[in-house]
């Protein structure tokens, strides 16, 4: 194969890292078959300004140190914002960090929406956009470029739920729920979108044993950030979920985003009009209209609507051999 049909997905990816955006990242970083166009980021799991700093961070750490990195959506459009989940990601996203060797990288000067329209159209129908935090950049980005739906290769989002409970609510899964009306905006504006929420992440536990080997085989500062912020993650998920806590490991919610990117063939999916529940006890739910042959008269809900492909069951075996491979692959 050559090297121009291995990268066969330039992507930005746009993310509030977070310890499963950082595992994710880095497996983006260690495919061969992803190009990393740039990394747009979000409040979500730590603040905006937090995320930016863990982003510039992390790709110096890794020498991708050429890679874009822009600041973005600060809050919510029309909800009042939850504190970041320190007690999931640690204060600093990262696990809370003993240390941090000093950097020299800067962000790019462009907001985060912005960056992803220029993106689009410089290169039409070829990117494909990765957000694995609440939506609110991709819905600045539709204000500004109403064709962006067009312009984008497609979507592929790390969020909702169909069938599976919710993790902030009964209903609602953290980055709908963070940002509903911007959900909304998104999963009805008519982008090429696939949408792997919970459904499938709660499937998958990847092993703390493939963190330490990866940190022994690379023997590097990067791996070492890694094998460290997972370690707290792995321990929040031990303490309330048992087959996380079976297998010592930790789900890897955002990592699913590019599994599914690169590897459809380990993924069931439906397909249907989805809508984002924005106010009242379900809000942040995401509905999937799973009977097409029944028209419903309700608004919201017609033909006009377009399709998502929800990610409904996972091989979970060939997720974790798969991510294991990448990461220790020599690619740092
Ligand atoms: C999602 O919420 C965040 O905490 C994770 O980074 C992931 O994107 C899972 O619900
Ligand atoms: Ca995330």
């Amino acid at each position: 194969m050559s090297i121009l049909s291995q990268a066969a997905h330039p992507v930005i990816f746009d993310t509030d890292p977070g310890v499963d955006d950082a595992m994710a990242l880095f497996y983006a970083m260690a495919h061969p078959a992803i190009d990393l166009v740039g990394i747009t980021t979000t409040f979500g799991n730590v603040t905006v300004q937090q995320a930016v700093v863990n982003a510039l961070y992390l790709t110096q750490l890794c020498g991708r140190s050429a890679i874009p990195v822009t600041q973005g959506a600060a809050q919510s459009i029309g909800k009042v914002d939850d504190e970041p989940a320190a007690f999931i990601h640690g204060a600093d996203g990262l696990g809370n960090l003993p240390m941090r060797v000093p950097t020299t990288r800067v962000a790019d000067p462009r907001r985060s929406a912005q960056f992803i329209v220029d993106m689009a159209r410089e290169r039409p129908g070829e990117i494909t956009l990765v957000p694995v935090g609440p939506l609110g950049n991709v819905a600045q980005a539709l204000q500004i470029e109403p064709r962006l739906p067009q312009l984008l290769k497609r979507v592929v989002v790390m969020g909702g739920s169909v069938l599976a409970p919710g993790n902030v609510s009964p209903v609602a899964e953290a980055n709908i729920w963070k940002d509903p009306h911007a959900a909304d905006a998104v999963f009805t504006a008519g982008f090429h979108l696939d949408m792997v929420g919970l459904d499938v992440t709660y499937s998958v536990v990847f092993p703390m044993s493939t963190f330490t080997q990866m940190a022994a085989h690379h023997q590097h500062p990067a791996t070492d950030v890694l094998l460290h912020a997972v370690k707290f993650y792995a321990n929040f998920y031990a303490t309330r979920f048992a087959d996380a806590a079976q297998v010592g490991g930790c789900y890897g919610h955002d990592v699913l985003a590019f599994l599914y990117l690169v590897h459809p063939e380990f993924f069931g999916t439906a397909q249907g009009r989805m809508r984002v529940v924005t106010e009242g006890i379900a809000n942040g739910q995401t509905i999937l209209n799973r009977r097409p042959d029944i028209d419903y008269p309700q608004t919201g809900w017609g033909t006009d609507m377009p399709n998502t492909t929800a990610c409904m069951t996972v091989n979970s075996a060939a997720c974790v051999a798969e991510f294991e491979r990448t990461l220790l692959s020599d690619w740092l």
